[in-house]
């Protein structure tokens, strides 16, 4: 269907960059072919499976490894919610602040860039769908205090959506504590501008919201951060910016159908996972993700972390120490990190496979201005700004077939949130793909958590002394 987004692996191929650099499609067929088919169906019995215990045994704890976040587009109870309260509170609010970071908040900024204007902010009030938008996902206090700052004489118009799965992070917990005085000290009620998206039983926040009567939304049980913008998570901000979750979660429905395929050929999500994992084991372990669309540039900061956080690892599913792997997912924005990486890419060291996210048909169109009487210029008169970028996409990629790089192009017939719910199903599912092709425990972070307790060590958290002395003797400060 045309409509629908698509894979090109052909430049990625020995036939376009050589036997050394290109893999060759009936070799990865049947080298990784009948182990994609085990995996998917592994993946649909355990999806299955965690369907049917859970609707068993309801106190049942879901697991991560049932793939709850395959299900999500299905749930209506989510977008119901999401809608029903964007409803109630979209006209009373002025800005909505995001307050999360990781998969708290990646999402989130991902759906506003791709679907809403890049001038959003910007807009007069009755241009815009919905309240501004601030995603804070730092405790940077000039970024932080800069925005509080601006917000001061508006708080009486301001939503703070707090989203953090335990409560415990430092970050989100230190805004949230912050963003709570400032309402108090301005006699406001807590409870009629704070929304909190968070565990459904568990953590710190839960309590927080129990004690305080908050609103909140839920993180769905056994559905990691990365993998949760398809959730209240993701649609509650994207709804109250007017975008069509309805649509982003057919989009995923519709996606979810095609990463159900057991033939590696006609799955897209294995295809991509495929041809990633057999890069990585021919020495390609950098993995460059480059759109050539402003607006599909934060997918690949959400995709960054999915792949990241999912499949960096040391361990194998059993808890057995391994050799560390992990394909390292980089960001590069077309076109304007071709004048700042390009020279690199094609003379640098040839350990890397790009994916260009390209566009066919963008929501608006710019026409170059005349040249006039400059004839070196005159090539660009009165073309569209769309061609530009677009040839400007091929042109890289010439380069770079020539100097023997491998490239495949998920391509987007036009970005609109139907398109948007099969990219994040499409790249989820890959990453589901690529954590079985290493035998690893995708849906952990156990890396992440100790930097995490040092940050709590080192902030004078009591159940932390000891690591505090550790590190103050390690790190000498
Ligand atoms: O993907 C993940 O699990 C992480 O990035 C978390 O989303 C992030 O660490 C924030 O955690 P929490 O939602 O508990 O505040």
């Amino acid at each position: 269907m045309s409509g629908e987004i698509q894979l090109y692996c052909q430049n990625a191929t020995d036939q376009a960059v050589g036997a050394k650099d290109g893999l060759n499609l009936q070799e990865l067929q049947g080298q990784i072919g009948g182990r994609i088919s085990e995996i998917t169906e592994m993946m649909e019995q355990n999806r299955q499976k965690g369907k049917q215990t859970a609707g068993a045994y309801p106190n049942r704890k879901i697991d991560f490894h049932d793939l709850p976040y395959r299900d999500l587009p299905y749930r209506d109870d989510m977008p119901e919610r999401v809608k029903k309260l964007a409803g109630q509170l979209k006209g009373r609010f002025e800005n909505l602040v995001v307050l999360g970071i990781g998969g708290s908040a990646l999402g989130n900024i991902a759906v506003q860039t791709a679907l809403n204007s890049p001038m959003y902010n910007l807009l007069a009030k009755d241009k815009r769908p919905g309240p501004r938008l601030f995603v804070i996902d730092n405790v940077d206090p000039v970024q932080f205090g800069s925005l509080l700052e601006l917000l001061e004489g508006e708080l009486e118009n301001t939503l703070f959506n707090v989203i953090s799965k335990s409560g415990e992070t430092a970050e989100t917990a230190s805004q949230y504590l912050t963003v709570r005085e400032m309402l108090l000290s301005k006699g406001l009620k807590l409870a009629e501008h704070i929304v909190a998206t968070t565990d459904t039983k568990a953590g710190t926040m839960r309590k927080i919201v129990d004690e305080e009567g908050f609103t909140s939304l839920e993180v769905p049980e056994g559905v990691g951060g990365r993998f949760s913008v398809l959730s209240d998570v993701g649609l509650f901000s994207a709804a109250m910016c007017g975008i069509d979750i309805d649509q982003m979660l057919a989009g995923a429905r519709a996606m979810d159908k095609r990463v159900s395929n057991k033939s590696l050929m006609d799955n897209p999500a294995a295809l991509f996972a495929a041809f990633q994992y057999g890069f990585y084991q021919k020495g390609k372990r950098l993995s460059v993700m480059m759109p050539y669309s402003y607006q599909l540039k934060d997918l690949c900061d959400w995709y960054r972390q999915l792949w990241a956080e999912s499949l960096g690892k040391c361990q194998n599913r059993k808890g057995n120490d391994i050799e560390n792997v992990g394909p390292t997912p980089i960001k590069a924005l077309g076109t304007t990190d071709q004048h700042s990486q390009v020279q690199l890419y094609r003379e640098g060291p040839n350990d890397k496979v790009f994916t260009f996210l390209e566009v066919e048909k963008f929501s608006r169109e710019v026409v170059i201005g005349d040249a006039g009487e400059v004839k070196e210029l005159s090539y660009l008169t009165k073309k569209n700004m769309s061609d530009l970028l677009n040839n400007e996409k091929r042109g890289t990629e010439y380069a770079l077939l020539e100097s023997q790089r491998p490239c495949l192009t998920v391509r987007f017939p036009e970005i609109n949130a139907h398109a948007v719910g099969e990219f994040i199903y499409m790249f989820e599912v890959a990453t589901s793909y690529m954590g079985e092709l290493f035998n690893i425990d995708t849906y952990n972070q156990p890396a992440v958590q100790l930097g995490k307790k040092a940050t709590f060590a080192l902030m004078g958290h009591e159940d932390y002394q000891e690591l505090a002395d550790n590190i103050k003797a390690k790190i000498k400060m």
